[in-house]
């Protein structure tokens, strides 16, 4: 094992080179475990009783009856001993409190944005921005919407457009970018709708539906010449900008000698606001907005201390702020920025050898599995990433999250709206799983993809209207359930 490079404190930190003697190409963490928290895995017949009691939704299974927690990587991943330690000197003052000024100041450092909001989380950030500057028929464009975004703007009148180039729809393609915009798009959009009915354009970094897919810096640059010459607001959701800044170091070329710290701030420079959710973005939980300007900052102020707290602290505990200065921090630092990609390729690469359908390249977030590959005989109605999703938790206690269908809102005439893509999202929370757990989640998958006949579709029992996903009851459309379990003890004997 030879250790070519490690720098803490170089500017450009180049990231960690670490060859093996044997050849193997694995990732290696940089880092070490220093609290443990004991996981248990039920036996398939309980696992098959635990997933009909939560409605076939994963939402809603109760976390100690999961093994891998891979629903999302929304504020659970694993702090560093910096951020905890930084949390026993946060100061709780109602108003004016210390700790506000240090997050203010490192997001300043970061973004270089005069103003900033706090907000609770991302979607608290959306809803702010959307009431801010959406009204009854506005047209938001973005390269592709997150759920809770595009709840925020419907909700005040306002629709979504999505421009997103075509390779982003397509699970494999060689592109290094599916999450860029598509510009000819834009622009054809913005001469059709006109700049007075966009009140912004939103950029999705780390495009989160699509499979955690990374926008370019030079996209992004475009995108922003384009908004400025027709005098529209350009914003970054930046909750996943952390792989993003990630990819855009590795892929392109002119950003190949760039530190983080100086692709963030040529990102930011180019943006009028930044919204985060530091559930992602920073290691904690919490999120914030960064302004360019006070009028901007002055349209939205008034709505923190009326929908999330005072203005220095925004719902937040004062020690997850703490938490999330020093979680900004080590943001800029490739060694822990490079982790999450890194472990994703390793699970997308070794699913795709085994000849499990995934989207290629993996982006971040976590891995993507296309279910309409892998279930190709279920029929997109029967909603068949959900139905993967349960025979996923059924087959291994590893719980993953449903990004297709059930994720969508129905249209307004009440029919069903079909997504592009039926993924099956498998997250990778930062810091949290060892490779040998990420093995076992590895071969499960392949098991379950040996014997993806036994899947069968999915319907609902309990529908909410709003985000379904999150609260929705789905049963088997048959009884496939116990057929898959009965080849597991076929196969696995009393194995767990
Ligand atoms: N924007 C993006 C791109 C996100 O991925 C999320 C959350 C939000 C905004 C909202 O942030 O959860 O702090 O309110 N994504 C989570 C996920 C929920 O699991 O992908 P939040």
């Amino acid at each position: 094992m030879v250790l070519l490079f490690y720098s803490q404190t170089s500017k450009h930190n180049i990231m960690a080179n670490v060859k093996f003697f044997s050849g193997k190409e694995i990732p290696l963490e940089m880092h070490k475990v220093r609290i443990v928290q004991k996981l248990s895995l039920p036996p398939v017949e309980e696992r098959v009783a635990r997933m009909n009691e939560a409605g076939n939704n994963t939402f809603l299974l109760q976390n100690r009856d999961v093994f891998m927690d891979m629903l999302t990587d929304s504020g659970v991943n694993a702090m560093s001993d910096l951020q905890q330690a930084s949390m026993l000197r946060a100061d709780d003052a109602y108003a004016g409190s210390e700790t506000y000024n240090r997050m203010t100041a490192k997001v300043s450092e970061i973004f270089g944005m005069e103003y900033f909001l706090p907000v609770h989380q991302g979607r608290a950030a959306e809803n702010i921005l959307a009431t801010a500057f959406v009204k009854p028929g506005d047209v938001v464009p973005m390269n592709f919407h997150f759920t809770t975004t595009k709840a925020h703007i419907t909700r005040l009148g306002g629709s979504v457009e999505e421009l997103i180039v075509p390779e982003g729809l397509e699970p494999i393609n060689d592109c290094p970018f599916k999450g860029n915009f598509d510009i000819p798009r834009l622009e054809a959009l913005i001469e059709k709708v006109t700049p007075a009915r966009i009140p912004f354009v939103r950029i999705e970094a780390g495009t989160n539906l699509i499979g955690g897919q990374p926008l370019s810096l030079q996209n992004m640059r475009e995108v922003a010449a384009l908004c400025k010459k027709h005098g529209i607001k350009v914003m970054l959701d930046a909750s996943l900008l952390q792989d993003n800044l990630y990819f855009i170091k590795e892929r392109e070329e002119a950003c190949k000698n760039m530190s983080i710290r100086e692709i963030t701030a040529e990102i930011a420079s180019l943006m009028d606001i930044i919204y985060f959710s530091a559930r992602k973005f920073g290691f904690a939980r919490g999120g914030g907005i960064a302004i360019r300007t006070k009028e901007d900052e002055m349209r939205m102020k008034e709505f923190i201390p009326l929908y999330e707290g005072f203005l220095t602290y925004g719902g937040m505990s004062v020690r997850e702020m703490e938490a999330i200065v020093v979680g900004l921090d080590e943001s800029m630092d490739e060694d822990v920025i490079s982790q999450g990609p890194k472990f994703i390729e390793y699970m997308a690469q070794e699913l795709h050898k085994r000849g499990v359908p995934v989207v290629l390249p993996a982006g971040g977030l976590g891995c993507h599995i296309n279910a309409t590959e892998f279930c190709k005989h279920i029929p997109q109605a029967e909603y068949p990433a959900g139905a993967l999703a349960a025979a996923v938790y059924i087959t291994s206690g590893v719980r993953g999250m449903e990004r297709g269908t059930l994720s969508e809102q129905r249209n307004e005439d009440g029919s069903e709206r079909f997504a592009e893509l039926e993924l099956l999202r498998m997250a990778m929370p930062r810091r949290v799983y060892t490779l040998s757990q990420v093995e076992y989640a590895i071969d499960r998958i392949a098991w379950l993809y040996q014997n993806r006949e036994l899947i069968g579709g999915l319907k609902f029992v309990e529908e909410p209207k709003v985000l379904r996903f999150f609260f929705g009851r789905l049963a088997p459309t048959s009884n496939w359930q116990e057929k898959l379990v009965e080849k597991f003890r076929k196969d696995f004997g009393d194995s767990l």
